[in-house]
């Protein structure tokens, strides 16, 4: 017999814990599902009436939140009330890298998710499933454990208290977070008490076919979900390796990456040649597996995946050249649009986006941009790029926002693509590189132009992994 969850609680109402409960709330309509958040803002924006103000943008998700909003689903920053209700509890909080101390650089800062357990000790009634959603360190369910613990065995508590801790790593990627959340390659539900895990298997299976929802130890599921990212994370430095070996011998990127992804055994997602992986977890989840490897004495291993960190980076340190190189060797005061900001299409999400990182460097080096993206707001890539524009004494000068492509791209020197959205897909090249300065480059990152189709058209397009 599981035990029958009717209220779950979930602690954070990010990029994973938004979309993830308004999926369980659609499919288990007799759960009450109540979203926590410290963050008053963004629990407001996740409130708003007009759907289009939501935090955070993910294809779908404002269907699932006009359906449940307000019924099973609830947004608020009454974290104690909420938690004290709870039979379940998402822990889904950020978890980024130290910043400073021990493991600065390399370690997860826990300091969140150790709060979140504290005020759980300190809420929480009767027996409760403590789950881990947001992706952290091997063992850190023991901390989790130890704290509740602590807590529970305390006999000056009024309440009776028990606790079950669950790993439950999230494999969604955004942009198509609903979808992945909808129909998911597996569940991973790792943890010793068998009731608690039949209780979240329960739930999933409300829409999840069951030989989809796999069960291990606690330890197994923290440590697939650092290796499923950092397998993923390979595979982009493995193509973008290739892609500058393409350049320098005439073959093509994008005709390799199939050739070799039609072979079963290797598969053929996740082989686009790019700017470098951005987003908030394939760096953070291989800093974390390096830290762990050195601190188990692992240095092979960890060098190991210390290069696919380097050849990201080295991927965004030999774009910034070639734009430099082709542009006469001098950017300053040329004017450059740069054609998206997110780390990848359908998210409004910039964190460790390469273009952030490739824009202070174009900016440093004196160039003037143009900005645009359809989902990223001027007041983010203003935080994102603050520091260098600070640096500079014209601050307008260095860095202006677009509100179209045409806007950007009138009379620019070069158009740079960093993000892969539809809609850049879908634009005529012809008609806009004549609204450019001459000799004008467009540097396509991501492979959205059809270069052959633009042959003979006298056209300057560099492309990643296009040799000539
Ligand atoms: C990733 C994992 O995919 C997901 O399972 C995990 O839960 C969270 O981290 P996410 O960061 O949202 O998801 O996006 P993902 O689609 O994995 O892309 C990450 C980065 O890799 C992006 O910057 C993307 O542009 C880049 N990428 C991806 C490539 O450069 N080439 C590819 O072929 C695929
Ligand atoms: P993720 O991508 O993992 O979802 P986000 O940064 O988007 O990460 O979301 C994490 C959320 O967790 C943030 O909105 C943050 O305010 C919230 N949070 C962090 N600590 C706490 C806490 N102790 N109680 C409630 N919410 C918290």
């Amino acid at each position: 017999m599981s035990k029958n969850i009717k209220n779950i609680c979930c602690i954070g109402a990010g990029y994973v814990g938004g979309p993830t409960m308004s999926v369980i709330a659609s499919h288990c309509p007799e759960i009450q599902v109540n979203v926590v958040d410290v963050n008053h803002e963004r629990v407001a924006a996740w409130n708003d009436k007009n759907v289009i103000n939501l935090p955070i943008y993910e294809p779908g998700l404002d269907k699932i939140i006009e359906k449940c909003r307000g019924i099973n689903l609830h947004f608020s920053t009454n974290i104690e009330e909420n938690i004290a209700k709870a039979d379940l509890i998402f822990i889904s909080v950020n978890t980024p890298t130290k910043t400073k101390g021990i493991g600065a650089g390399q370690a997860i800062d826990l300091k969140w998710v150790e709060e979140s357990s504290r005020i759980i000790a300190k809420h929480a009634r009767d027996f409760t499933i403590v789950v881990e959603k947001s992706t952290l360190p091997v063992k850190t369910a023991q901390t989790i454990k130890d704290i509740l613990e602590a807590t529970s065995k305390n006999k000056d508590e009024k309440f009776y208290k028990e606790f079950a801790v669950l790993s439950n790593p999230e494999f969604l990627a955004e942009g198509c977070a609903i979808e992945n959340l909808e129909n998911p390659d597996r569940i991973l539900i790792g943890g010793s008490d068998k009731e608690s895990v039949d209780a979240l298997t329960k739930i999933y299976s409300k829409w999840v076919n069951k030989d989809k929802i796999l069960t291990t130890d606690l330890w197994s599921s923290e440590l697939s979900k650092l290796t499923a990212n950092a397998f993923l994370a390979q595979r982009i430095s493995s193509i973008n390796s290739i892609s500058a070996l393409c350049e320098m011998t005439g073959a093509h990127i994008n005709e390799v990456a199939i050739a070799v992804g039609t072979d079963k055994r290797i598969g053929s997602s996740f082989l686009n040649a790019g700017p470098g992986f951005g987003g908030s977890c394939f760096k953070k989840d291989i800093s974390n597996l390096i830290y762990l490897c050195n601190h188990y004495g692992l240095n092979e291993v960890s060098d190991y995946w210390q290069k696919v960190l380097d050849i990201n980076s080295w991927q965004q340190e030999r774009l910034i050249e070639i734009i430099s190189k082709k542009m006469f060797g001098t950017i300053s005061e040329k004017k450059i649009a740069i054609l998206g900001f997110s780390f990848k299409a359908n998210t409004n999400d910039t964190r460790e986006s390469p273009a952030i990182y490739i824009c202070k460097k174009l900016i440093e080096e004196g160039a003037i941009l143009y900005i645009y993206d359809p989902k990223v707001s001027n007041q983010q890539i203003d935080k994102d790029l603050g520091n260098t524009q600070k640096k500079e004494s014209n601050i307008e000068k260095s860095c202006i926002y677009s509100s179209s492509v045409e806007q950007a791209v009138s009379s620019a020197d070069a158009i740079v693509i960093l993000t892969e959205w539809d809609e850049f897909k879908k634009i005529s090249w012809e008609s806009i590189y004549k609204t450019m300065r001459q000799p004008a480059w467009i540097f396509d990152t991501r492979s959205v132009i059809n270069i052959k189709k633009l042959k003979n058209k006298n056209i300057n397009i560099w492309q990643t992994g296009f040799g000539i």
